[in-house]
Parts: C-alpha cells; structure tokens; sequence
C-alpha cells in the first residue's frame, strides 16, 4: 500500500534543501517527503525520519539508504531525538505532515476506516496507549460528547454521544459507523456522516492535538538560524495550532514602557497558507483540505 504525498513541490522550495543539508522528517510514513527531500542531497545529506508506526519505521528501514535514519517515536520527542544525534541547533529544516496515512487508513485491522470492518483500535502506534475499543466502553456520554465535538467540530456530538452509549458493546468500525450515521442527521453531506466524529476519536485516541503543541516549540530549538519549518495540516483544528504557534513566536513582546522587548521574535513566516493546486487535488483527491505553512528560524539577538 502506498501513500501519495502531498504538496511536494512547495515543501522542497519552502525547505530549499541544500546538498550537505540535514532535515528532520517528523512523520515519515512510507517516505514520499523524504524521499524527494533527498533526491536533492548529495552524499553527505542527511534525513532523520521519525514516525511513531511501527509499519512505517519497518518501511522506511527497508531502504536502506545511507542518509536516511528511521527513528520510531512519537515527534513530541524531537528535543531528545536530535540532541543525541548532535543536531540541535543546527537542523536545516523539520517537516510535519499531519494525519494519518493511506496505509494506515485503508488497513481494515488497524481500526481507522468508516467503510471496512476492523476492530476499534484507531492506535497508530499500537504498541502505545489504549485501543478506542477499550475508552469508548468506559467513556461516560458527556466525556465522548466533549471529544467529537472538540475534536471533530461535530454539532450534533451530544446525540452522536448518547447514540454510542446506548449501544455499547461496540465491536467494530462499521457497527461504531452505523451508529453515528443513524445520530447524526446529515446524510446529504458530500463526506460521510461518521467522518467528523472517527476523526475526533483519532486525535482522542493518538493525543495528536497535544502531540503537535509538545513539538512545535521544540522543532523550534533544534533548527539553525535560517533553517526552516514546514507544517502540513489536514482540518481546521490543526491548522490552528499550528498558525497560532507561527503568528506567536513571529511577533516581538514588547515590554512595559520605557523598556526593552520581553521576547524577540524566533520565526519569520514565510508562507502563511498554502493551498494545492486543483490540477493536485484532481490527482490527489486526499490532499483537498491540506495547508501548508512555514517559517524560518531568526538568528538569536540577545536581550
Ligand atoms: C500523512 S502521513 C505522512 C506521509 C509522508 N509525508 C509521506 O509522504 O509518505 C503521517 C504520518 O505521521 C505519523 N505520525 C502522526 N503523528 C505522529 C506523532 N505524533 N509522532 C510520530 N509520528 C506521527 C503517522 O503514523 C503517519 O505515518
């Protein structure tokens, strides 16, 4: 199973990486990012990839390309990562791109898909954390409402919520689908009327949103001046976190009056929202909600 990657072309020109480059791949998958990023290295590039799938890791491991580290982990560890590799501070650019992958949604046993029968797991590392089997069988109905509506922006979360709650036990994708398709109400949407509450239970599941907060600051950290950050997101909460965390740390703290800024900025914006193509969305139907952003690392300027 393969996974098309999406806005490669603007990742490479917004990274620029250079010959003797070393990036950061925060979400590996089956690689198309690195492997473009790589294309344009020399010999002494580099990539470390990380990904928390197991499947992934295994993928990328099979390459067997000199350049190219595969590191299994969460990226809310980025800090760590390249501290040990000697790389902080000095990261010439660090991707996310967000999500799952098509691997990994279109594997009925690994529990992510509305249309194939699988278990309730949705885990993308399923040697981490619990199954949503497991949380939604204990879950009390205003928790699992707070989620899909947090989480999924769903309106109709609270009915979603009771819904799931009077018909546990619940054992697989397609009977938790059936269950919210009959809840929700909104079955002349162009997407599938369970698509908003599986995603909100995804980002439950795998911590996304707190993933994403943990790791910005720190690909911050571990990026030289004028290396670069590329972020990929998928749906508005995302996005969110991501432009919040760009516009922050882009923006000087002025201090009280009469006195210097509390905090210099450490990022320029370089590309506020870049959105494919139609001729790639016609391509790649999957990539029609992605926005891309990135930033560029200031040099430090002491206070
Ligand atoms: C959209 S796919 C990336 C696809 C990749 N750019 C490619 O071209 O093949 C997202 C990947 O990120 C991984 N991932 C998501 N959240 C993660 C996290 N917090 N830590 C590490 N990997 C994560 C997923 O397991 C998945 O393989």
């Amino acid at each position: 199973m393969n996974h098309e990657p999406v806005l490669v072309e603007a990742v490479l020109e917004g990274l620029a990486p250079g010959r003797a480059a070393s990036v950061v791949d925060c979400t590996f998958g089956r690689g198309g990012h690195t492997g473009a990023i790589l294309s344009r290295m020399g010999p002494t590039g580099r990539v470390v990839a990380i990904d928390r799938d197991p499947d992934a890791v295994r993928a990328g491991r099979r390459l067997r390309d000199p350049r190219l580290e595969v590191v299994h982990s969460r990226f809310d560890a980025l800090r760590g990562i390249c501290g040990e590799r000697d790389l902080t501070g000095r990261v010439d650019g660090v991707l996310f791109d967000l999500g799952v992958s098509s691997p990994q949604l279109e594997d009925p046993a690994r529990g992510f898909s509305i249309r194939a029968r699988g278990p309730l797991d949705m885990r993308m590392d399923p040697g981490e954390g619990e199954p949503l089997g497991a949380w939604l069988a204990r879950v009390s109905e205003r928790e699992l409402a707070g989620v899909i509506a947090r989480f999924g922006e769903e309106r109709h979360a609270r009915r979603i919520a009771g819904a799931i709650v009077r018909a546990r036990p619940l054992e697989t994708t397609t009977d938790l689908a059936a269950v919210v398709e009959r809840a929700a109400l909104a079955r002349d949407a162009p997407i599938h009327p369970a698509t908003r509450t599986f995603q909100a239970l995804r980002i439950h599941v795998n911590r996304e949103i707190e993933c994403l907060e943990a790791a910005l600051p720190a690909a911050v950290d571990v990026l030289r001046p004028g290396g670069r950050l590329a972020v990929i997101s998928f749906h508005s909460l995302e996005d969110r976190v991501a432009k919040r965390f760009l516009r922050t740390e882009s923006r000087e703290v002025p201090g009280p009056r009469g006195l210097p800024s509390m905090r210099r900025p450490r990022l320029r914006i370089v590309s506020d929202r870049v959105r494919p193509s139609p001729d790639e969305v016609a391509a790649n139907p999957r990539c029609r909600s992605a926005v891309l952003r990135i930033a560029e690392r200031l040099p430090e300027c002491g206070l």
